[in-house]
């Protein structure tokens, strides 16, 4: 009897640890579940801010640069950044990372705003009370509150003005571009094209686009260097670009090819190194985050902001490698 009594005693008492157990994971998953910052930092643990970074291609060097400069603030501001963006460059799904930053009501979104299909979601966004800063691209008639990165016009006339002067003003030039429908890389080729045009000696004879991919940018300026083989000269206007010139003139053994392309990405600053192409435009990826969060900071604590803050562009050859802004040297 006494033995059953026993037995039954530790059946109850299991029976309570399973329930105060089941009820205390219970709570755990649903306070999770409504914020999932919370499980490592109580209320009082969480940043000021959360803010959205919403980028072109996570699996990009450009785009690790602007994500590392946004993420760095980190560590000087009471700041969170979750920074997405698609794999590769899908328009379509940077839009739906947007829209979810926006269901997300976090408190600002930074975002690169490839074209005019941007503009509504930026709007949306602006309506429902979140700041939007435009990176890299963008899209001035939005209501976005500023825009941080090249000018890119201006950008695309120096590498048409360092061309003509490299080349003389002598040159058969052939483009490729990161794409056709992209605000930034349109604005590099106009720029380009107003300066070049100007020289009775510089002919364009062709402008292909990469879908911003290596592969598809040696594809491009290989059938661009078959159907014109007296093209002197190849401008790529999107990071990769350079890369796939490179390889596209020297399958065709054509290495007499003056090239300049944008970004000073390690694998093109190697190429420099190795005389194959002549001049990077180099951006500041990395500046243009960082600063695009101190950015959203003044905006949210009031302080006024420009409608644009341009960073710097500028000619990098082989002389000038060392000067190349890094991860480290800024801010
Ligand atoms: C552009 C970025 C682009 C990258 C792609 C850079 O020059 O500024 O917008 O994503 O090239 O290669």
């Amino acid at each position: 009897m006494n033995q059953k009594k026993f037995i039954y005693s530790i059946l109850i008492l299991c029976l309570m640890i399973t329930v105060s157990l089941s009820i205390y994971f219970y709570n755990q998953s649903q306070q999770y579940q409504s914020n999932p910052q919370s499980l490592n930092t109580s209320e009082e643990d969480s940043p000021a801010y959360h803010f959205a970074l919403i980028g072109e291609e996570m699996d990009h060097d450009y785009w690790r640069l602007v994500g590392e400069g946004a993420k760095d603030t980190e560590q000087n501001y009471d700041v969170f950044v979750e920074y997405k963006g698609p794999r590769r460059s899908n328009p379509e799904e940077q839009l739906k990372l947007l829209d979810i930053a926006i269901q997300s009501q976090v408190d600002g979104i930074i975002v690169q705003a490839l074209n005019d299909d941007f503009l509504p979601m930026i709007n949306k966004a602006v309506d429902q009370g979140i700041p939007v800063i435009t990176v890299d691209t963008d899209a001035p008639n939005s209501a976005r509150s500023t825009y941080i990165g090249t000018d890119n016009y201006a950008a695309g006339q120096l590498a048409g003005r360092t061309l003509v002067k490299d080349t003389d003003g002598q040159a058969t030039v052939g483009i490729v571009t990161g794409s056709f429908s992209n605000a930034h890389h349109q604005l590099r080729v106009e720029g380009f094209r107003d300066i070049v045009e100007q020289e009775d000696g510089i002919e364009i004879v062709a402008i292909e686009e990469s879908n911003i991919t290596r592969v598809v940018a040696e594809e491009k300026a290989h059938k661009m260097l078959t159907d014109y083989p007296d093209i002197t000269a190849l401008y790529g206007t999107s990071a990769l670009d350079g890369i796939g010139m490179v390889a596209a003139a020297e399958s065709l053994e054509m290495d007499h090819l003056y090239m300049i392309n944008f970004d000073t990405l390690e694998e093109n600053i190697q190429l420099v190194q190795e005389d194959k192409i002549d001049v990077l435009i180099e951006q500041k990826p990395y500046e243009m985050g960082y600063r695009s969060i101190e950015l959203m900071i003044d905006i949210l604590e009031n302080s006024s902001v420009q409608d644009v803050y341009h960073t710097e562009a500028s000619v990098v050859r082989k002389n000038d490698l060392d000067q190349v802004q890094k991860a480290g040297d800024f801010p």
